[in-house]
């Protein structure tokens, strides 16, 4: 199935616990949280504490994207949190192997994200330890910007990738997702989609939630009726 991660970094923060709970009831799979430090990408956004109070207002799955230079510092905090997902940057870790180990002893999901210009074979020798590659879809940093379409390839080359070597991993794109790219990221094999200001910048968050449920289930029935 193909997930919906709503990505909260442009909503409007005043109504943040109100936009999440119409999120969930518009049947979001998944919530997708940035964090920002302001060095490993130009903005800062917000951190555990705000983690957590969304925590105690929601069942949705934390989906937690770190970009912040050294995060295997931040793993735990995050963890008590009350997150489910952890991903980190590849080109952020020191030690990848490492930082997945410690989201691992947490007892939570792995994810590891690549910028748009990092090559996918640097993450090959990671794949059978984690749980779900994101493929950043622009660079990171800011919500609101379009699709780099240069990516799409590389979405098609992972699943390629995953389906010859029979993994058991996500493709989750990050960046750009509206109701014309998805139909695009899907077609090349992403699995989980996140998108911010799609969702929370549109007049009718629940409706650009279920347009976009709509269209992953169609393209989802007629990739089934391909492979039968
Ligand atoms: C960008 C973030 C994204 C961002 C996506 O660095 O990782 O999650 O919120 O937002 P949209 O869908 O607005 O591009
Ligand atoms: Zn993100």
């Amino acid at each position: 199935m193909i997930k919906i991660a709503p990505s909260i970094l442009n909503c409007d923060f005043t109504r943040l616990g109100e936009l999440i709970c119409l999120a969930e009831e518009a049947g979001a799979d998944m919530l997708h949280l940035d964090i920002m430090d302001g060095h490993f990408v130009p903005n800062i956004s917000f951190g555990p504490m705000v983690v957590t109070s969304i925590n105690r207002i929601t069942k949705l799955p934390l989906d937690v994207h770190l970009m912040i230079e050294n995060p295997g510092k931040f793993i735990s905090a995050f963890a008590q949190a009350g997150a489910k997902i952890i991903t980190v940057h590849l080109e952020a870790c020191i030690n990848l192997r490492e930082e997945i180990g410690a989201i691992k002893k947490e007892g939570l999901k792995v994810g590891v994200a690549l910028n748009p210009q990092t090559p996918l074979e640097s993450l090959f020798g990671y794949l059978n330890q984690i749980d779900m590659a994101l493929l950043m879809t622009v660079e990171p940093g800011y919500g609101g910007q379009k699709l780099i379409s240069s990516v799409l390839p590389k979405i098609a080359q992972l699943r390629d990738h995953i389906s010859r070597n029979r993994l058991d991993i996500d493709i989750q794109v990050d960046g750009g997702i509206d109701l014309e790219t998805a139909q695009s990221v899907i077609d090349s094999g992403a699995t989980i989609l996140v998108a911010g200001e799609y969702i929370f910048g549109s007049s009718d968050p629940a409706k650009a939630i279920k347009d976009l449920r709509k269209l992953c289930d169609l393209s989802q029935s007629r990739s089934a009726g391909r492979s039968r």
